[in-house]
């Protein structure tokens, strides 16, 4: 196979040589587990307290807020269901933005078969969460307010400091989808005055199918798992040693590297869009307007077919999406462009590049050359 150029990190990073290191003996002779008295089962459990105390570090939070889970999905779930059940006597009212993942989409429109009321606050053209609308949506009975730090599809990144100020005064619960911020800006839960927050390992480098989830100290959860108590009872299940490791030494790199990292990808990502507005003057930038995490670029041509631009690229070597990367597969026009109010012409002709750790200038000067090949034919 000719060499391939890859770049969909908001689908999925490659692991940390580092991470896989020191995940390996995880999954050769150090296999206790962590809940065991034994030596074997306290080798696990300290790597798992290390890891926690990593992640704790990170966010600038107590280790025992830091809950491990099976992904930003489970994180995303567990928040959302996990309060909306433990304080519905509160009030059966949930705000979440209408361009959320769909971990937290669904889980909230789940919650109308047991009579919650969940309604999406609207967004901007520029795919910015609407302050004054979400303002005017806010009732005495509201429970829960769940909005991301950073979109995946576009990389927009949204109001949260202002919106945890707003639930604070109302004493309404906040929830921060961070999976697409972590590693890209700085995450700060104290800051933003949220009360829960979701991350995910192996969009920084770490293992697939782990997670955490960020839960300030005084606030209950009913949990989703029910079994051995672990996780304080949050998320029962025998942990998933060898990835939570991964995940520690992910937030290490991050919290080393992240800043440096970002602003090379900045330059990297303005540079690529600077040339395809010169190379293809009707190309939509989504988002531009607005601050956006430093990797994410998603951009359309108008009348254009984005899955066959994808698939097309796909065969000259070049990983990227069209809309978003997790719901791949499915062939429904993305619901972040449609909630921006984007013409469905438009919506059809976008491809979404994400770069990385490993994105170069000649990668992107090669996907340029690739873009003006398939779209002169
Ligand atoms: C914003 C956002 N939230 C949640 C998820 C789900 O995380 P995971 O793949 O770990 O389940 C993703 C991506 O997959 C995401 O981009």
């Amino acid at each position: 196979m000719h060499r391939r150029i890859y770049l969909d990190y908001n689908a999925t990073t490659p692991l940390l040589p580092e991470v896989l290191e020191a995940m390996r003996p995880f999954l050769g002779d150090r296999f206790g587990n962590a809940s065991s008295v034994h030596w074997e089962g306290q080798v696990a459990k300290q790597a798992v307290d290390e890891a926690r105390e990593a992640v704790a570090a990170l966010l600038g939070v107590e280790p025992r807020e830091v809950v491990f889970t099976s992904g930003g999905t489970e994180a995303d779930n567990l928040a959302v269901q996990g309060i909306a059940r433990q304080y519905a006597r509160r009030g059966r009212h949930i705000l979440v933005s209408a361009i959320e993942h769909p971990a937290v989409l669904e889980a909230a429109k789940a919650l109308r078969h047991e009579g919650f009321r969940v309604e999406l606050i609207p967004v901007t053209a520029d795919g910015v969460v609407d302050l004054d609308r979400f303002q005017e949506m806010l009732r005495p009975d509201t429970v829960l307010v769940s909005v991301m730090a950073a979109n995946n599809e576009t990389g927009v990144i949204q109001p949260v400091e202002a919106i945890g100020g707003l639930c604070r005064e109302r004493e309404i619960f906040f929830h921060v989808d961070a999976v697409q911020a972590i590693g890209k800006l700085s995450v700060e839960p104290r800051r933003w005055g949220c009360d829960l927050l979701s991350l995910s390992a192996h969009k920084i480098y770490g293992p697939k199918g782990v997670g955490a989830l960020y839960v300030r100290q005084g606030v209950d959860l009913t949990p989703i798992l029910y079994g051995g108590f672990q996780e304080r009872g949050r998320r029962s299940g025998t942990e998933n040693v060898p990835g939570i490791v991964g995940l520690g030494v992910a937030c290490r790199y991050v919290a080393e590297r992240g800043v440096a990292e970002a602003e090379r990808l900045a330059k990297l990502r303005d540079h690529l869009e600077g040339e395809l507005r010169q190379a293809f003057p009707d190309v939509w930038i989504h988002g531009q307007r607005v601050p956006r995490v430093p990797n994410t670029s998603m951009f359309s041509f108008p009348g254009a077919d984005g899955e066959a631009l994808m698939i097309r690229l796909d065969l000259e070597g070049f990983a990227v999406s069209t809309g978003s990367a997790c719901s791949s597969g499915r062939l429904e026009p993305s619901h972040v462009l449609q909630a921006m109010g984007v013409p469905p012409e438009v919506v059809q002709g976008s491809l979404r590049v994400s770069l990385g750790r490993d994105t170069t200038w000649d990668d992107l000067a090669a996907l340029l050359r690739a873009l003006r090949q398939v779209r002169a034919v």
